[in-house]
């Protein structure tokens, strides 16, 4: 089979004497004859601090492609880094896909091998590699190794939210929570609890497009770049095969994903991202699959934000394959991964080590994990709660509404004094959508007022367009769709509105009289810190951005483009 990098350097015309020619800095003639060109898609980045280490981990993967006897090929591409970048990290999640979509395709490659991290690198990468369709594998950089504080383990992100609760609740001084800080970060790698960075890795795994055993290597660890080398092999013999992210990445693989998704306790984010990922290779996934696969699915893994160790221990306690074997029986054995056998092959030797951090069926850490999707009069097109992460007796609660109508109004009035607030209050934040802020950000898990946190009062039912930290917790509602700023009946909410959260039932409504609703006009305040965006990508992605159900992927980037490229400018 003659290979698609041969279009650029195959042939003793004109076009491909400059397209050997200029590649010839470092590259032998050996290189043009016809061997598998592979791309490393490499986000690391100074300005990602969970991906900065991946130089490192190319450089492996590059010598497992020579070794194989393909040609290994540095691809920088946008990284984005969650802590850091404005106004939201998910903004730039499209942008990041988009831009590693049209740069793969439009280079002499024939495979790729992506190394993604922090959160939204998985899902972008993944979402380019669909779009073009050329064969593809992740490595997952990995979880940083534990910090500690005052002689316990810190979970970053998790440890943030609660020290700083702490800190506004009085129970922490001021001065001990800043040095926190610096115990937090304890080596390279991404965030080290079961967030989103921690659960793509995972996804990436359960659908089948890494190395299996290769998610939750801690970033430090010796055997990530092991593995990493693997993989440039195997990326070679992907292209050997011909075997495709379209070949890899069906409704199967998607069912093993959300499995996996229940039993690791994984974020909210990933429900966001998988759609999207599905939407690029035409994969008929709803919010209702997350719901009717993984429901029922016990909690197994006793990991922060839900339980309490760390990636680390996962991967000392046997790992992701190790939970995989505890739920084989719910796992698709059809489901393929990139190494052309079934996912469900990886795991007759999986074994646990220590089953107070991987738990057995026979006493998960909870019964029915999976995340709930809920419909309503308040989410006509669904939301989100993970029910792991809630206090259980929150689950059926009505609460009169407290609302916001952005994250600035949420941050000037939570802690007044006089906010009529108390403890079976529903707080809803809404702008906070794709459109409304714009990007989605994670700002669903709402801090609780003051005056409740000094009366011990630890979660409270909240409810927004918004998405959360896969680090975070709480009674959290999310994913709200349609969002206020796309018209949803979220915009028509008004403070003392009665709300009614029952997860065991799937419904969130507003127990008011539907002919009330219809006569209400949307809040206009909800509009009016929102001044739509003129130009830039801002302006393309709030024209095209979908809601929360279908990804929040852009209109025009669902599906593919293949990989051909018929035109040439010399
Ligand atoms: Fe990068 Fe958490 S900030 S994974």
């Amino acid at each position: 089979m003659e290979q698609r990098s041969q279009q650029w350097y195959g042939g003793n015309d004109r076009d491909g004497y400059i397209h050997r020619a200029w590649m010839r800095r470092g590259l032998p003639s050996s290189a043009f004859d016809g061997r598998p060109h592979i791309a490393i898609a490499n986000t690391a980045s100074d300005l990602t601090p969970c991906n900065m280490h991946l130089d490192e981990v190319s450089t492996s993967v590059k010598q497992g492609i020579s070794a194989a006897g393909g040609i290994p090929l540095n691809l920088p591409t946008v990284s984005l880094g969650e802590t850091l970048l404005r106004p939201t990290a998910m903004l730039w999640r499209n942008l990041a896909a988009m831009a590693t979509e049209e740069i793969l395709r439009a280079n002499p490659i024939d495979g790729v091998v992506l190394l993604g991290g922090c959160d939204k690198t998985i899902p972008a990468l993944l979402m380019a590699a669909a779009s073009v369709d050329l064969p593809a594998v992740v490595v997952p950089g990995g979880p940083m190794l534990t910090g500690h504080f005052r002689g316990t383990p810190l979970g970053c992100g998790t440890g943030v939210w609660q020290l700083s609760e702490e800190a506004r609740a009085g129970s922490l001084t001021q001065e001990e929570f800043l040095r926190s800080e610096s115990s937090m970060i304890r080596s390279k790698g991404h965030c080290n609890t079961m967030g989103t960075a921690s659960t793509m890795a995972c996804m990436a795994e359960a659908l089948g497009m890494t190395l299996p055993g290769i998610a939750g290597t801690p970033a430090p660890d010796s055997r990530l770049l092991e593995q990493s080398h693997a993989t440039g092999e195997l990326a070679v013999e992907l292209v050997h095969q011909g075997r495709r992210p379209s070949t890899v990445l069906t409704h199967r693989s998607f069912h093993n994903a959300i499995a996996t998704l229940a039993a690791i306790g994984g974020s909210t984010n990933a429900v966001v991202h998988l759609l999207a990922i599905a939407g690029r290779l035409g994969v008929r996934l709803s919010l209702e699959d997350f719901d009717r696969i993984g429901a029922d699915i016990p909690l197994l893994v006793d990991l922060q934000p839900a339980g309490q160790h760390l990636m680390d221990d996962l991967y000392r306690a046997g790992g992701l394959l190790a939970v995989l074997h505890e739920i084989q029986d719910r796992l698709d054995p059809q489901a393929v991964t990139v190494t052309g056998k079934p996912l469900v092959d990886y795991l007759g030797n999986a074994q646990v080590w220590d089953d107070t951090v991987i738990r057995s069926r026979t006493a998960p850490l909870l019964e029915d994990a999976g995340i709930a999707v809920l419909r309503g009069n308040l989410a006509p097109g669904g939301a989100v709660i993970k029910p792991a992460a809630a206090t259980p007796e929150l689950l059926r609660h009505r609460g009169r509404a407290v609302v916001f109508d952005s994250v600035e109004d949420l941050h000037a009035r939570l802690d007044d004094p006089d906010l009529d607030v108390d403890e079976n209050s529903v707080l809803v934040l809404r702008g906070c959508g794709p459109k409304g802020y714009p990007g989605m950000p994670e700002v669903g898990n709402m801090p609780l007022p003051s005056k409740l946190l000094a009366k011990g009062v630890r979660d409270m039912v909240r409810i927004s367009d918004a998405r959360m930290s896969g680090t975070a917790y709480g009674a959290v509602v999310l994913h709200v769709a349609p969002e206020a700023a796309a018209g949803g009946p979220l915009a028509l909410v008004r403070t003392g509105d009665p709300i009614v959260l029952d997860v065991p039932a799937r419904r969130l409504d507003i127990d008011l009289p539907a002919e009330e609703l219809e006569a209400r006009q949307p809040s206009e305040a909800s509009a009016a810190g929102y001044a739509a965006p003129v130009r830039g990508w801002e302006r393309l992605y709030v024209d095209h951005v979908l809601q929360a159900d279908r990804g929040a992927d852009l209109d025009f980037l669902v599906g593919s483009s293949g990989h051909e490229v018929h035109r040439e400018s010399h």
